[in-house]
């Protein structure tokens, strides 16, 4: 089949590339561009683990062809730690509060999380849950990634308590 040539900024670095148009954002990311850190799971928008920003949005990569993030920007969970390896706040309150266990569902979750530090509102308890609701984990038990993504707020002046 043809390929299109497109270009992904994924993490500020683009990405020429070609790709049939049926190839999903998550397999040019991962099979592409060679950032497989987006994990598939589901691959049917269920579980979240290909979370990733498009244009600042959150978006399941299964569910989006890679030609329609032509031009656009992403940001992967390759682009969270400085390139010298240090975690920033969220990563780091994953590693503190046990976050992860197999770590599959990890890199959905902390790009979930992003999304939701970098909005405008503060986070309370009740939105906290509403959002991380959308991803699965199989393992971990939610208790702790909770707890963590609390933590990162509470680090960076985001969390109120009021409802
Ligand atoms: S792999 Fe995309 S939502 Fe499950
Ligand atoms: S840490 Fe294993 S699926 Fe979430």
């Amino acid at each position: 089949m043809t390929k299109t040539p497109i270009r992904l900024t994924v993490n500020g670095v683009p990405h020429d590339i070609a790709v049939e148009p049926r190839r999903t954002l998550a397999d040019a990311l991962r099979d592409d561009c060679g950032l497989t850190g987006t994990h598939l799971g589901c691959e049917h928008g269920v579980c979240g683990a290909c979370t990733v920003l498009l244009d600042g949005e959150v978006v399941r990569a299964c569910l989006h062809f890679a030609i329609q993030a032509d031009g656009r920007t992403i940001r992967t969970v390759e682009g969270l730690a400085t390139p010298d390896g240090t975690l920033n706040p969220l990563q780091h309150a994953f590693w503190q509060h046990h976050g992860l266990q197999c770590g599959f569902c990890t890199p959905g979750f902390l790009m979930l999380a992003t999304w939701l530090l970098e909005q405008e509102e503060p986070v309370d308890e009740a939105r906290l849950r509403h959002v991380l609701s959308s991803n699965l984990c199989r393992c971990t038990g939610y208790q702790n990634i909770l707890t963590a993504v609390r933590a990162a707020a509470q680090a960076i002046g985001k969390w109120t308590e009021a409802a």
